[in-house]
């Protein structure tokens, strides 16, 4: 099948990934009222959750108030997540032929358990390829910010438990996502331009990628 991309396809996957703050959920909004123009079916979601069990493991997840996790449960429960997402929604909705969008993906382990918890990464890859059973994003687009600003403009918000870790481990998480956009060739966007400024870039890009 060919897309409006011109992409011979069954499917588009694209992810958006960043540091809290970066205005993620803002863009995927204003993406999605730009893929709807499209003629493919379209999908939005977003991770941890996006299908009932793995929400019920994203509230326990990011609102979990007793004792703390060791690091791999918390790896081991947002692979759980994702294996559900995976198999219930994502493959279903590509095999169809559709456009899925999804707020964070497997990447995103990697930033914050793999370079934030400081969990082996390689071992996280393997966790991965299960839960994800080998699907990869076809682009992802990352909302680049620096840590300082991003804890400003959320500063007075509710903290979910990852976000209230501290500068340090955010820091951490920035360096991690800053290695992978670079080895993964992902496109980065500057998320201190306004708001309509990146949502016009990330069209752009997107265009320019999937032809
Ligand atoms: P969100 O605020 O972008 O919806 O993401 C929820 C939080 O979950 C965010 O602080 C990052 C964290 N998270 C991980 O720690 N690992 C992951 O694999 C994912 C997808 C999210």
């Amino acid at each position: 099948m060919s897309t409006s991309f011109g992409k011979p396809s069954s499917g588009i996957f694209i992810t958006v990934e960043g540091g809290d703050g970066a205005g993620k959920s803002t863009q995927v909004k204003r993406l999605a009222e730009h893929l709807e123009t499209l003629d493919m079916p379209l999908t939005i979601t977003r991770e941890p959750g996006g299908v009932g069990n793995a929400e019920k493991i994203r509230d326990f997840f990011l609102n979990h108030d007793g004792a703390p996790w060791e690091s791999w449960t918390e790896a081991f429960l947002i692979a759980a997540a994702r294996r559900e997402h995976v198999a219930q929604l994502i493959r279903p909705k590509l095999m169809e032929g559709g456009i899925v969008l999804c707020d964070r993906f497997s990447d995103s382990t990697l930033a914050y358990q793999g370079y934030g918890r400081g969990l082996d990464r390689q071992l996280i890859k393997r966790l991965e390829s299960i839960a994800t059973t080998g699907l990869e994003p076809d682009l992802t687009a990352w909302l680049r910010v620096p840590v300082e600003v991003s804890l400003q403009r959320r500063h007075g918000e509710k903290e979910d438990r990852i976000e209230a870790e501290g500068r340090a481990f955010l820091h951490r998480v920035a360096d991690g996502f800053a290695v992978l956009a670079e080895q993964r060739h992902w496109c980065q966007l500057d998320a201190q331009q306004s708001v309509s400024q990146l949502s016009q870039a990330l069209e752009q890009t997107l265009r320019e990628t999937l032809q």
